[in-house]
């Protein structure tokens, strides 16, 4: 099979360590598509703006039409609504597949862009779009598909978290906080959006309408941030036996009037320091699903940062790549790898 052609839109945080990720494992990626996957370039703003991932240099283009109209797969990491929407109806119309992390993109034209890609059949995957690392987009999509989802409780936005966590623990003020957690590359180009709540919000919306099969608007999510949450607020709680935390709830609920629907919502909470979720640090997410038949599950990781985020979107890709590819590996054929399985006289490390 030939090689299918990746293009890549944004070079930033999480962009950047895609395209490191893509060429350093070039090959050990071929094998488990069954194609390789050629990088064949980078859209970003400024082509000799100066990088923190060393890449090469002629991959950098600020010519999206070209890339994206010569490509089998779109991943568009640049954030925003606009040009992402438009680069990615562009990709679908052209016949390739499009991996995105881009939440407040799906959150406002989610289902204008699902429509657009069933309509040619392209696959549009968005795994990073919530969680950074976390895999919880697909596990609500496939694996829970058969079951019915009751509630989801979670910390979804990892630069808040961080920032509550180093006020509780270290005493930082939300400003401080926050300069650390953009230097760290979690926070939004604007990070407004984190600490507003919106970002949260966004994933509130696609979580809830992933898990009950129906399309939660952005504008009924409602919304704190955690602007107005101060450093003796916090201690107080601690006082109490409580934590601070951004939390987004997603529910079935029953109205006054026994009408059956679903609830989002983004607020600062407080929770018991016993609860599970008080004990997620930094720049981690948690989510728990409750679910009628699985009981309670938890997913729980990295909710941001470049690296981690790369790891959902690289396994977007390397999924569809494998759909891409007729006749490629099945999951048996592409056990190709080959390693010795030790025996327990080998083995260093024992838990
Ligand atoms: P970022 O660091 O701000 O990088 C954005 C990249 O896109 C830059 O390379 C920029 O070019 C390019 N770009 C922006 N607007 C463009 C335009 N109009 N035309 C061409 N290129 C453009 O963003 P990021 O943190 O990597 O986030 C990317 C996406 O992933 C966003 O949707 C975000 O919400 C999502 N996400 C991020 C994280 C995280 O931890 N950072 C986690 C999960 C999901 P220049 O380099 O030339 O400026
Ligand atoms: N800014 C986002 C966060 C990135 O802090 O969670 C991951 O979606």
């Amino acid at each position: 099979y030939r090689n299918l052609r990746v293009a890549l839109l944004g070079g930033g945080s999480v962009g950047a360590q895609v395209a490191r990720l893509l060429l350093e494992q070039k090959e050990e990626l071929a094998n488990r598509v069954g194609a390789g996957l050629d990088l064949v370039g980078i859209l970003v703003r400024d082509v000799n703006a100066e990088r923190t991932v060393d890449l090469p240099q002629e991959l950098f283009t600020t010519d999206a039409e070209s890339l994206i109209l010569g490509a089998d797969v779109v991943i568009e990491l640049i954030g925003g609504l606009e040009p992402a929407r438009s680069y990615i109806l562009m990709a679908i119309n052209s016949g390739a597949d499009v991996v995105t992390a881009n939440k407040a993109l799906l959150a406002a034209h989610g289902p204008e862009l699902f429509e657009a890609a069933d309509h040619v059949g392209a696959q549009l995957n968005y795994e990073a779009a919530v969680a950074g690392a976390i895999p919880i987009v697909r596990p609500l999509r496939d694996s829970l598909a058969g079951d019915q989802v009751n509630r989801i409780l979670g910390i979804v936005n990892g630069t808040t978290n961080f920032i509550l966590d180093r006020m509780d623990v270290a005493g930082d003020t939300l400003e401080e906080a926050l300069a650390v957690a953009t230097e760290l590359g979690y926070a939004e180009a604007d990070p407004t959006a984190d600490i507003g709540g919106y970002d949260a919000a966004q994933k509130a919306a696609i979580l809830a309408s992933l898990a009950f099969h129906t399309t939660v608007p952005l504008a009924s999510v409602y919304r704190e941030g955690i602007t107005s949450v101060t450093p003796e607020q916090i201690e107080s709680a601690r006082k109490a036996g409580y934590v601070v935390k951004l939390l987004a709830i997603c529910e079935r609920l029953v109205d006054e009037e026994g009408r059956a629907g679903v609830s989002a919502r983004v607020y600062p909470a407080m929770v018991p320091r016993s609860h599970p979720l008080a004990a997620v640090h930094g720049a981690n997410n948690a989510v728990f699903v409750e679910a009628e038949a699985a009981g309670s599950l938890m997913f729980y990781g990295a909710g941001a940062g470049g690296v981690e985020t790369a790891s959902a979107v690289l396994g977007d890709l390397v999924s569809l790549a494998r759909r891409h590819v007729a006749g490629g590996p099945g999951f048996a054929a592409s056990s190709h790898a080959d390693l010795p399985v030790f025996d327990i006289g080998s083995v260093t490390t024992r838990y």
